[in-house]
Parts: C-alpha cells; structure tokens; sequence
C-alpha cells in the first residue's frame, strides 16, 4: 500500500504531536492508522456508506432496499453486507448449493453451508492462539454462524440451534456474546466497536431487552464465557488471513455431540433450524 506522508502526519494528529511520541508509541500510531485504513477499504467494498450515519437515516434506507437487513446471509447473493447494501462485487443471483450428505456433520455445514466463515474461525483461532479454554475455542467458532440463517437477535438463534448439542456454557456464551458487545469491560481490555457506528447508527442506544441481557448476563457465573467471545470478536476484516476449519477438529471432538442421524434428522429441537441451512431452497 502507498503510504502519502502529508496526510499520514495529519491522521496522526499532526508533525507536533508526532514528535512528543516515543519510537514505539509512533510505531503504534502508525500501525493503528495503516490498519483502520485497511478496515475502511475493505468496508468501502462490502457496501458500507462513506461516512456512518445516524439512526434515523438508517431507518430511512429500511424501505429504499429489496431485503431486510436481518436476513440470513444464505437467502441472498453473496450473503448480505452488515451495512445492508448489496456487496458490489458479488454476483446479481444467488449461487447453487452443494446437496449436503445424509447424515451431516457439523464440519459439513461449515464446509458446505458457513463457508468461508472466515470471521468465526479467526475469533476462535485468536482465543486458541490466547491459549483460552477449549469451550471458549468452540464458542468462538460457532458464536455468529447462525447469521447464515438470521441476522437480527443473532445470539439467541444461535443458542437455540446449538443447545441441543454444545454445554450449557457454551450455549450461554453464544446467546449473550450479542447483548455484552455493545458494553465495555476495560478489566479484558473491551472497547465499544468503531464499526458499530457504521452498522448501527452513531447515535444508537439499544433496546431495552438488550440491556435487560446485558444485565442479567453480568451477575452470573458464566459472564467471563460470554465476555470473553466479545474479546476475540474481530471488528476488523483481514480477508488474506486463512485459518483451516482443520484446526478445531479435535475440540469439535471432545465438545460437539454430534447426533449419528445427521445434524437435522434428530428430532431435536433445533433439527428443523439445521434443516433449514440445509435446504433454503425449500419453497414452504
Ligand atoms: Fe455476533
Ligand atoms: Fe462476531
């Protein structure tokens, strides 16, 4: 990437400012502004707006759009942008899906319909990498994954789908990953999302049973579990980064019940969600 000195020297608050820093500090000032410039390129081509917005001019798009913005990223050409735009260098038409085998796996599915899922494995190979506790590992790995089937109150599809197979905890962590991360928690190291203004709206507060999760989730004993998705939560979009799906075999191992009928032919209470990820083809 070109790097234009002038303007460099202006982000970082000007030849004066620059000055007072120590090496390292400037390093870090640098590294800061070169990679919020990358986040902004690759928004810019998922379809975010220039400049975020408020919620009331979000709100005025909802009817200026053929979809909504909480539908699930398999229902739409080339899954659909966080910002709610069509992503502009994806195709006009959804693609055909690979038929999935008789008895899926979770592995099939991510291979098959979660694919490129490449922010959950990322989240789950920084908390592997962090050396956090395999549970964390797997909730890291299948925290947003229901996105595929629904994007609005995320959290809670996810825990459905995932309770009949995962730990309590793990299924708690998942719920409440999507109330904890609009609130900070300076005591890890979590910051409110610079992206969220851009998602959400600059001036957004969230709804109260957002709030209610938040504070139910914070005096309970599984917090840290919950918390601790937000903190490998990755806000910034490195799409040359690769992790192999190969990696979390051994943990999908010991902590995934796989059901032999195959993920949606168990009759568990999620199988008709699992059914639907399988098949969005279905007309009814
Ligand atoms: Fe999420
Ligand atoms: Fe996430």
């Amino acid at each position: 990437m070109e790097i234009e000195q002038d303007s460099v020297i202006l982000a970082l608050g000007g030849s004066d400012a620059l000055s007072d820093m120590d090496p390292e500090a400037r390093a870090e000032a640098l590294e800061d502004h070169l990679s919020r410039q990358l986040d902004n390129a690759v928004f810019l081509r998922m379809g975010a707006p220039a400049r975020p917005m408020t919620v009331g001019e979000l709100d005025a798009q909802i009817d200026q759009r053929p979809i909504r913005r909480g539908i699930g990223t398999l229902f739409a050409s080339g899954g659909t942008s966080p910002f709610g735009n069509r992503v502009p260098e994806e195709p006009a038409n959804v693609s055909r899906l690979t038929p999935m085998p008789q008895r899926p796996t979770l592995l099939d599915f991510f291979r098959l319909r979660f694919a490129p899922a490449t922010h959950v494995l990322q989240s789950a190979d920084k908390a592997l990498t962090s050396g956090y506790p395999e549970e964390i590992v797997l909730a890291c790995l299948l925290h947003d994954v229901a996105q595929t089937l629904m994007k609005a109150d995320h959290g809670w599809w996810g825990a459905q789908l995932f309770e009949p197979y995962v730990s309590e905890q793990v299924a708690f962590a998942i719920r409440y990953h999507q109330a904890l991360r609009f609130y900070p928690d300076p005591s890890v190291g979590y910051e409110y999302p610079r992206l969220y203004n851009v998602i959400f709206g600059t001036d957004y507060v969230p709804p109260p049973h957002i709030e209610a999760a938040y504070k139910y989730c914070r005096d309970h004993k599984w917090y840290m579990a919950a918390r601790l998705v937000t903190v490998n939560d990755l806000y910034s979009f490195d799409p040359n980064h690769k992790v192999d799906l190969e990696k979390f075999t051994d943990i999908i191992g010991r902590h995934f019940r796989q059901p032999k009928e195959g993920l949606g032919q168990d009759n568990s209470a999620s199988a008709h969600m699992w059914r639907t990820i399988a098949n969005p083809d279905a007309p009814l």
